[in-house]
């Protein structure tokens, strides 16, 4: 990334970023796996106390370096350059996620084209079917969408963020909202709406535990983009006097609005079509919409087909945005064309996406810990590489950059009790909050051994 952003870009850029399929897919899914308003509840606390500290950390880092991720930590800190430059590895993170990230891009292709030619299922049971279909059996349309997604992300990388990524930003997320609004709308006709409000906001205590609030945590930082890179690298384009408060504001609020109005959608559906809300696997998003484009028609297969190809757009601008991070620190490190590295990378991205096709099929099935490749590699990179990268964000940002450096970068745009309040936060409240529940996890997972 040589170049940097408009203001305006920047925060399309990264909003681009944060919204994607963990909104879409992992979003909808969790909750419902984890017990509905207890989860979006620890969510939104966990976005706001520790995401959004985070994040202006990361951006700090960034901002003050103008570097890549291993070449930022090498250059703000004082000593022990070389250990503190690890910490950047984590970008690494960012590559194993986009390896299953565009296999699910891939699947939501696929819906689109169904949506297309008129073939969505139309019931749910027919719906859970057709996507198990699809990820336990079909191997050829995978691997076809995997790789035409593979290809476009990889070309959009490939022409920098000028002319890949700012265009792309400014047409994708106003339709992907309008086209929410309007599906909100009319789920707001629907008796579904109501038991689904309830299920996502009237708060059930009894279900908050350690493994929700891991999961919680976990997709905050996966929602935000946080702990693996992304948000240094973007940060080092970021235009000067841009007031990077407000546009972190508008980013964390537009990624909270996403989720939600996903959530509400999906759920409302579900309800509607009377089913359980927690007895939903990893296709949920899918199963409930297909359904429900399906029986509206043929307004349902047009809707359908924009939906899922704005979405198609949501996730590729996230998956652009994993990429960027390892491209920007192998052209700065090793003087490497943009183009090269990013076949370097490319060919470890499709490895590990084929990888991650052939992991689930019934007849290639492999488990490793007892999880598919797929399932290991989205639980390593959310679970445990964003928060440990979180926390070392937070510990360098507090205890090595110094005070005062931060303070000339915050000044213009947060003063005074703000600017302690954060501080506070990103020394000890945020890495202490995400250590503890980290070790907490880590402890129970011992004892049930
Ligand atoms: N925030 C993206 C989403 O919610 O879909 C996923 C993501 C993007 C994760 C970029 C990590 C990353 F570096």
């Amino acid at each position: 990334m040589s170049s940097k952003f408009s203001k305006i870009g920047f925060i399309l850029a990264v909003a681009g970023s944060a919204v994607g399929l963990g909104n879409a897919w992992k979003f909808p899914t969790l909750v419902g796996q984890s017990g509905g308003s207890a989860f979006i509840l620890l969510y939104i606390i966990l976005t706001l106390g520790v995401g959004f500290v985070i994040f202006l950390a990361e951006l700090s880092i960034g901002k003050i370096s103008e570097k890549d991720p291993v070449n930022a930590y090498k250059k703000l800190a004082p000593k022990y350059k070389k250990a503190w430059s690890f910490v950047g590895f984590t970008m690494i993170g960012s590559i194993l996620i986009v390896s299953f990230y565009a296999l699910v891009i891939g699947w939501v292709v696929k819906y689109a084209y169904l949506s297309v030619i008129g073939q969505l299922p139309n019931s749910l049971e027919l719906s859970k079917i057709e996507f198990e279909n699809l990820t336990a059996h079909d191997f050829l349309s995978q691997f076809v969408c995997f790789t035409l997604v593979f290809f476009v992300i990889f070309y959009i990388v490939s022409k920098g963020i000028k002319n890949g990524i700012e265009r792309l930003n400014v047409w994708m997320m106003p339709s992907l909202f309008i086209l929410l609004i309007l599906m909100l709308i009319y789920a707001m006709s629907k008796d579904g709406f109501v038991l689904a409000l309830k299920f996502l906001f009237i708060p059930d205590f009894h279900k908050i535990n350690i493994s929700n609030t891991l999961e919680a945590l976990g997709l905050a930082f996966f929602s935000l983009s946080l702990g693996v890179g992304t948000i240094i690298t973007y940060s080092a384009s970021l235009p000067d006097r841009t007031n990077f408060i407000t546009s972190t504001l508008n980013i964390i609020f537009i990624n909270l609005l996403a989720g939600l109005l996903m959530g509400l959608v999906v759920f409302t559906f579900i309800f509607e079509f009377g089913y359980d809300p927690n007895q939903q696997g990893p296709g949920f998003v899918f199963v409930s919409l297909a359904t429900l484009f399906e029986k509206l028609g043929l307004v349902g297969h047009i809707f359908g087909a924009a939906f899922f190809i704005s979405l198609v757009f949501a996730g590729i601008t996230s998956a652009v945005s994993m990429i960027e991070p390892s491209a920007f620190y192998l052209i700065n490190t090793f003087k490497m064309s943009r183009k090269k590295a990013l076949v370097l990378i490319g060919i470890f991205v499709y490895i590990l996406g084929i990888l991650c096709i052939l992991s689930s099929l019934d007849t290639t099935q492999f488990k490793i810990l007892g999880m598919s490749f797929f399932e290991l590699l989205d639980s390593f990179s959310s679970k445990i590489i964003m928060p440990l990268g979180g926390i070392l964000i937070a510990i360098f940002v507090g205890f090595v950059i110094k005070r005062e450096t931060l303070e000339i970068l915050f000044k213009p745009y947060m003063r005074g009790i703000f600017f302690k309040i954060w501080y506070i936060f990103v020394r000890f409240i945020s890495p202490l909050a995400v250590f503890v529940v980290l070790i907490t996890k880590l402890i129970g997972f011992y004892i049930k051994f």
